[in-house]
Order: structure tokens, then C-alpha cells, then sequence
């Protein structure tokens, strides 16, 4: 059955209409937007991002045996797969590889599994950049550690299993901030997450700060695109900057190239290979500036970092499209604006713009009726930013 009303109990009297019996337990977890930081989690650098209003749910109930049956809402679709067989990627309905995956990780890594029936549903724009996959492996995760009996694993533990089932099942080699920011979110607040350790603080997100989102609706399929090659171009980047300039500094992972190193590689890196660390090292600085900027309550200047991000994005990570340029262009076009740029891995999905909290319904219907001219339309709406993942009992 399609979900029309998106209430617990809704969701809730789905499971019992499909198993005949009620959920135990539902397990949620927030899609999310980076603020600023693109491309910089798997060099060890600085993000910023928030966990977003939206969610994955997995309402679940325990079974006695090792079968997991799942219902999709979303989709309308059941798959059912054992714990008991080799676990397998499949093709037929790609949602399930998630559950899979990270029943398959747990399982090497040694946690008990038990089987449960599960309704999943979600209202994360689906392959938008807006890390749906990310939510619905760190939802998985707690719904399969809460039926263990076992204590509740720390948040970073959480993320470290979901991009575990991303990197090792689904084949995405992604870096760790998504599932990261929807397993450790606070309310109200962006985490500034030093990649290298996973040490975060969290900033406060001003009220007079409105962030806006625009998904493109354009395609973006990260396995397929660019992203496993930018990775490697990076460590490419490193390998021979470390061998060249080890004489002149000090360079153990990408985030010890500094803007000076980053200057005296350009004599021997081929150019798109300089361009690749040059973004990844002034990014760095933007995410310092944009949480002094934030501290400082100074919105003009997060937006020019907001542009300039973008700017680096497209034309030195080269990661943008044509679609997100025109709606950033719109967005910055659009009264109210202090700055937009692209989110996430790029190539398509979504944008984000950083708006004065008191124009921002003007904002959203300007942009709105402007976006037209854009095939497809976009999807505007306002975030905020939200607590990260939890289980609780279903009452
Ligand atoms: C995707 C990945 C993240 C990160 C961003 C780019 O969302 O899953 O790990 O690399 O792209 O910043």
C-alpha cells in the first residue's frame, strides 16, 4: 500500500495490514545537507553538515526464525531474504541491497542478527544527493542492534557499519559524513566534523539563517559517475606530492597539504590532478571560515563562501552540471539570497541556499515560479536542522 498520511500510527497500521501484527519498534533515521565541505570527508578535511526534517522509518516487529521480510510503502514493493544463506546483491529492487548490506556486515563483524518483518518508508528524496541510502543503512543498523539485546552502539559506531554495507555491498565508495551526520545529529545545529579523527563540534545554526533546497531532479547515480575517480585522482595527488615534496614538508594524508604545498605542486602535477587538491585545500579553509562566519552571526560572508564553494566545485573539482549552475545562479538571483552552491557529491541532485529567515517564504514562491524555465522544475523547499537517529518503542 502507498503511504498518504506520514503519521507513526499510519505507518504502524500499514505493518498490520501486511504481517498481521502490530510493530514492536520503529527505527528513524534523517537524510541530510552538507552546508559546506564537498569532497573533503575521504581526505580527512572539514565538513559541515546537518541532518535534515526528512527521514527513513523502519517500523519492525522480531521473529522467531532468520527471514527478513520487508514491505516498501514507497515503492509497494516485498522482498524477502534469509540470514541464514549467503548474503547476495540483487538487481530486482535495488532499496533492499541497504538492509542486505548491512546485515551482511554485521554478520562478518561478528553481531547477533535475528530476522523481523519490517515496514520501510521514507520521504527523502530518492537518489537526490540527499543521502536517502545513507538513512535508510543507519535506520537498518539500529532496528538489527536493537533486536540483539545488546547495549546501543555508539553513533560512530552506527556510521562506521552503514558505510561499511555502502562501501563493501553496494560498491559506493563513499567517505563517512553522511551516515555520520544521521547517526550523530544535534537539533538546531551543523556538526563541524574534523575527518581525520570524526572529532565534531556542533554550531549553532542562527535563527535568522533559513536554509532553502533545491533538487534538480537531475540524475546522479555515484557509483556509475565520477566520484569512485575523483577519490583516486586525490590519492594519485598525494602519492606524488608526497614523493616529490617530502624534502620541503611534512605530508602524511591529504590534509597536511597546505595551500603552500598545494602552490609548489603545480610545477610537476598534471593540471586537473592540481585542480582536484587545490578545491580540497581551499575547501578546507571555507568550512574554517564559514563556522567563524556563523559564530560571528556574519550571513553575507557564509554566502560568499556558499559561492565561492560552488565555484571551486565546478570549475576545479569539476563536479557540478549545468543544471545545478542554473539554479544556484537563480537562487543567488532571488531576493534574500546570501549565497548558494551545490550539496553532496554533485553531478546532479540538489542545491542549497543560505536565505534571511525573515524573506524566506518570498524566497521559496520567487523561486519557485523562476524554476519553471529549468526541465524538469526543481522541488524547493525550506530544512532545518534535526536530531539524528533513534529506535523507540511503538506504543
Ligand atoms: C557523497 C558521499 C560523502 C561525501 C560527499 C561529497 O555524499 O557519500 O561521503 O564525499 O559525497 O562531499
Amino acid at each position: 500500500m502507498f503511504v498518504r498520511d506520514e503519521s507513526d500510527d499510519h505507518l504502524a497500521a500499514a505493518f498490520t495490514e501486511r504481517f498481521g501484527r502490530r510493530p514492536e519498534f520503529i527505527a528513524r533515521a534523517p537524510g541530510r545537507v552538507n552546508l559546506i565541505g564537498e569532497h573533503t570527508d575521504y581526505n580527512g578535511g572539514l565538513v559541515l553538515p546537518i541532518a535534515i526534517d526528512r527521514q527513513i522509518r523502519i517500523c519492525f516487529a522480531p521473529r522467531d526464525d532468520q527471514t527478513i521480510n520487508l514491505l516498501s510503502s514507497n515503492f509497494n514493493q516485498n522482498a524477502s531474504f534469509s540470514l541464514e544463506l549467503p548474503l547476495s546483491k540483487q538487481n530486482k529492487y535495488f532499496w533492499v541491497n541497504y538492509v542486505k548490506g548491512i546485515a551482511d556486515v554485521l554478520q562478518r563483524s561478528r553481531y547477533q542478527t535475528r530476522g523481523f518483518d519490517g515496514l520501510v518508508y521514507g520521504n527523502i528524496p530518492i537518489a537526490s544527493g540527499l543521502s536517502s541510502s545513507a538513512a535508510l543503512e543507519v535506520a537498518t543498523v539500529l532496528a538489527f542492534i536493537r533486536l540483539s539485546g545488546q547495549s546501543p552502539l555508539k553513533p560512530l559506531e552506527v556510521a562506521k557499519l552503514a558505510q561499511q554495507a555502502e562501501n563493501e555491498f553496494v560498491g559506493v565508495n563513499c567517505g563517512l559524513m553522511d551516515q555520520f551526520i544521521s547517526a550523530s545529529a544535534i537539533k538546531g545545529c551543523a556538526l563541524k566534523i574534523s575527518c581525520d579523527t570524526m572529532v565534531f563540534t556542533p554550531i549553532e545554526i542562527p535563527a535568522d539563517l533559513a536554509i532553502v533546497v533545491a533538487n534538480t531532479k537531475l540524475n546522479r547515480s555515484l557509483a556509475g559517475s565520477a566520484y569512485n575517480h575523483r577519490r583516486a585522482e586525490c590519492e594519485q595527488a598525494l602519492a606524488s606530492i608526497k614523493s616529490r615534496l617530502s624534502n620541503r614538508f611534512e605530508i602524511e594524508t591529504m590534509n597536511d597539504v597546505s595551500i603552500e604545498a598545494v602552490a609548489a605542486a603545480q610545477d610537476f602535477l598534471p593540471p586537473s590532478l592540481f585542480r582536484r587538491i587545490k578545491h580540497v585545500a581551499t575547501e578546507n579553509q571555507r568550512v574554517a571560515a564559514a563556522v567563524e562566519a556563523l559564530a560571528d552571526g556574519d550571513l553575507s560572508s557564509l554566502g560568499q563562501l556558499f559561492n565561492a564553494s560552488h565555484n571551486s566545485l565546478r570549475d576545479d573539482y569539476e563536479v557540478s552540471s549545468k543544471g545545478l549552475d542554473q539554479v544556484t545562479s537563480l537562487m543567488r538571483a532571488t531576493a534574500g539570497c546570501y549565497g548558494a552552491r551545490l550539496t553532496g557529491a554533485g553531478f546532479g541532485g540538489c542545491a542549497i541556499a543560505a536565505v534571511e529567515a525573515s524573506k524566506v517564504d518570498r524566497f521559496i514562491s520567487q523561486l519557485t515560479q523562476v524554476s519553471t524555465a529549468l526541465e524538469p522544475t526543481p522541488e524547493v523547499f525550506l530544512t532545518r536542522p534535526v536530531a539524528g537517529a533513534s529506535v523507540s518503542e511503538v506504543r
